[in-house]
């Protein structure tokens, strides 16, 4: 096992009616920046809701609201400007991935004196960050209680993620009860995300790492069994529940303990959400069959085989590419015959190869110290094989 450090300083409240402690938002001062989407939380209920708890405190509101799916610049600077003028002493987000990512970098912004954008392109400019805080509505990127963000400038036809220990929130509000009204596709979307995750952290070098690769094994095997209850159930509250805590360890390090981890398939898929914006679960899930056919080797059957037994239940007696290629279609006709989830980029409404060339050049620069090295050339076949 490699060696570690592992530190969440994030308080969870997690079950139904945690709302009731954004009351500890007083903590951290007066005014409050809520920041939130295109509305979802005004028709569920939860923007009254959490309103009369902060104003039961005496905090005052400020907001960001309109906050896009892969989350936007614009939408950033706008929340830092709100912020500087306004003295905000932290900020809040009901949300899912995009709304807690806007949150965390205009929690950096406001404390920056240069453009928001310099610290998606360059982390270490992140030295401060207001206090953030989140109520989580979507089971998905884990961004409640992790150090990341990923923010989009489509002018640029960027999409790149940020991190920082200041990203961290203050304490987030994972209630399932929030997630029973997103969407089948949503739902479809946020279990690929959540396994892909975890797959970006299994698939890694480091064997003797037995209990956190068994964790990710658990990962897997809770999204495998109530994702597609999820989808069937929306308000199946075991079935929410347990995506929901899914959603939060597969990307805040547990998962990750004791290994080298590069992640891939994602800056794969953050290219196509830069250039096509397309919903990032779903690209996600669409790559991911074809990144594992592509780094299928003599060398790497033996942990694809671990996988196939582990997580899929295949006879552990056959040959281990066997094991291995079984596993593969087991994952493909999960994410499209389970989940919904389509098979080709084609069917979410790329019309062209054009700018593979491109982006494969973009995405491999963060590729090489991958559970397996990936060039351009490797990506740029990757796209062509999901096309
Ligand atoms: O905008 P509203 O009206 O809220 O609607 C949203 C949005 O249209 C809707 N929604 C959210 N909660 C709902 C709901 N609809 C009904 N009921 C609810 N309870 O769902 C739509 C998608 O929301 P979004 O926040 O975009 O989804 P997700 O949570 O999947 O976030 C995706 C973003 O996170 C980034 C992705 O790249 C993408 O930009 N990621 C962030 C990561 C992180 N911070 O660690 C890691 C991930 O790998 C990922 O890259
Ligand atoms: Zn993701």
């Amino acid at each position: 096992m490699q060696n570690f450090t592992h530190q969440i300083p994030t308080t969870i409240h997690f079950g139904k009616g945690q709302i009731s402690h954004l009351t500890e938002l007083k903590a951290s001062g007066s005014k409050v920046l809520l920041v939130y989407g295109g509305g979802s939380i005004k028709k569920s209920g939860i923007y009254d809701e959490a309103l009369e708890i902060l104003k039961s405190v005496d905090l005052e509101v400020f907001e960001l609201s309109g906050v896009d799916p892969n989350p936007r610049i614009e939408s950033v600077r706008k929340g830092a400007e709100i912020c500087k003028k306004n003295n905000i002493d932290m900020v809040l987000a009901i949300g899912g991935g995009s709304v807690i990512d806007c949150a965390k970098v205009v929690a950096g912004a406001a404390l920056y004196d240069g453009d928001a954008w310099d610290l998606v392109k360059d982390f270490r400019l992140v030295k401060r960050a207001l206090p953030i805080y989140s109520v989580l509505t979507l089971a998905a990127t884990g961004s409640e209680m992790d150090t990341a963000a990923v923010i989009s400038d489509m002018t640029l036809n960027d999409k790149l993620p940020t991190f920082s220990p200041c990203f961290l929130p203050t304490m987030s509000i994972c209630d399932p009860t929030y997630t029973f009204s997103v969407s089948k596709r949503q739902t479809a979307s946020g279990t690929a995300d959540i396994m892909s995750h975890t797959l970006e952290s299994y698939f890694n070098n480091n064997d003797d790492a037995f209990l956190t690769n068994r964790f990710a094994e658990s990962i897997l095997l809770t999204c495998i069994k109530y994702g597609p209850l999820a989808i069937e159930e929306p308000d199946n509250y075991e079935a929410r529940a347990n995506l929901m805590w899914a959603s939060s360890n597969a990307i805040n390090g547990f998962i990750k303990a004791g290994c080298n981890i590069a992640w891939c398939v994602h800056p794969m898929e953050h290219e196509l959400s830069a250039f096509y914006d397309i919903t990032h679960g779903i690209g996600l899930a669409i790559l991911t069959p074809h990144w594992m056919r592509h780094v299928l080797s003599e060398a790497t059957a033996p942990k694809f085989a671990e996988y196939g037994i582990n997580v899929w239940g295949i006879d552990s007696s056959l040959p281990a590419m066997t094991i291995a290629e079984e596993a593969i279609e087991k994952t493909a006709v999960f994410f499209t015959e389970s989940l919904g989830i389509p098979a080709t980029l084609r069917e979410t409404g790329i019309t062209d190869e054009s700018k593979f060339e491109v982006m494969a050049e973009k995405a491999a620069a963060s590729c090489k110290n991958a559970y397996v090295p990936l060039t351009k050339e490797d990506v740029l076949a990757i796209f062509k094989a999901a096309f």
